[in-house]
């Protein structure tokens, strides 16, 4: 038996219940997973409220980093013993141990400790994919990138100094605007103090940026339109104020010919040469110091809903992890 996390129905940090469950062998396709730490993420909040929904009663948690204890049949590609680290579903990662399908792990470089890959894996390979391909960037491009001291947002901070690419940061109190600076944004701007499309339209001398990363949806998703240049690109890939109402098409029109894109991680690691990919293009930023992994707050398994409560009343900065 093991420590979990389990909820029979949706609702606020009080239905995730720590209760012991048995692993059981791994069936075919699966390995066991002992984890070392867990990684918190907002898509867990989607699913803990039903936003997302799931079949209940169910686990939550997508990220973990750990050591392999058994595999099943057919699995060849990770073997007992092996340290690794995962990001997707299913739901099931605030768990001591659990079974996983093997195809999702990846093999942990001996340089990059388990707290570091909880804490990276969803985050990280987020912020590979948006930049590389559902976005592609280049140097001396001006992004806007919301929410920029948070889990994923301190990786892309980073991630676009490397690149040679401006970002424009939001944050939501002054103390979050100076990290966001510290950790490489060109700009940033305090979004509750300030009408950032007004900010944008001031930093870039009127033009707008080429590109907004908009995690945060119902309530900055026209804002953000509205900072974009004729034929920019809007990646809308979040929800934590809440989802994008419908909308008309023609607000991309009337703004120049937008693109208009919904990204998943899992459907940019899709195939295992995909998710290999991201992964090393990550394991890469951190392994030469472009970016560095900032855990800001590490809870005990057993108080994860003190965790959700932090993350949703937007008292986290830089990423999370859980320790089981
Ligand atoms: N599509 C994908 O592939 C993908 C993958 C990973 C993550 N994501 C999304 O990326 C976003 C960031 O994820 P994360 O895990 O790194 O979380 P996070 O950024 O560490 O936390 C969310 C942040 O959103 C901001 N926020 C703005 N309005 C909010 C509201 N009404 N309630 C709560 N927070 C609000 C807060 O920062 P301020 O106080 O600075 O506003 C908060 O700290 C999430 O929306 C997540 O769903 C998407």
């Amino acid at each position: 038996m093991v420590k979990a996390i389990r909820m029979s129905r949706t609702g606020g940090p009080e239905v995730m219940e720590y209760v012991d469950v048995e692993v059981g062998a791994p069936g075919p396709g699966e390995a066991t997973v002992r984890h070392e730490a867990i990684g918190l993420n907002f898509i867990d909040v989607y699913f803990r409220t039903g936003l997302y929904p799931q079949p209940l009663p169910g686990g939550l948690g997508q990220e973990g980093a750990g050591i392999v204890e058994a595999v099943g049949e057919g699995v060849s590609h990770v073997r007992v013993g092996d340290r690794v680290a995962y990001a997707g579903r299913p739901n099931g990662a605030y768990a001591q141990a659990r079974n996983m399908p093997a195809s999702l792990l990846v093999k942990l470089p001996d340089a990059i400790g388990s707290d570091t890959a909880a804490a990276m894996m969803l985050q990280g390979m987020t912020v590979q994919y948006l930049f590389h391909s559902a976005a592609p960037l280049k140097a001396g491009d001006t992004i806007l990138f919301h929410a920029a001291a948070g889990g994923v947002g301190l990786i892309a901070c980073q991630w676009a100094r490397a690149l040679g690419v401006n970002l424009i940061g939001t944050a939501g109190s002054d103390e979050k605007v100076a990290l966001a600076l510290q950790h490489g944004a060109a700009h940033a701007i305090n979004y509750n103090a300030e009408n950032f499309t007004e900010r944008v339209r001031e930093i870039t001398g009127g033009k707008g940026v080429s590109t907004v990363f908009d995690s945060i949806g119902k309530d900055t998703f026209i804002g953000s339109l509205d900072c974009l240049q004729p034929r920019g690109m809007m990646v809308s890939f979040g929800n934590a104020s809440g989802p994008v109402a419908n909308f008309s098409l023609g607000e991309l029109a009337s703004r120049g010919s937008l693109f208009l894109t919904r990204p998943a991680l899992g459907n940019y690691t899709a195939t295992r040469a995909d998710l290999e990919a991201c992964a090393q293009s990550l394991f890469d930023v951190v392994a030469r110091g472009d970016v560095k992994i900032e855990i800001k707050q590490r809870y005990n398994l057993a108080d994860v809903a003190q965790a959700h409560r932090d993350l949703e009343a937007r008292r986290t900065t830089g990423s999370t992890i859980l320790l089981p």
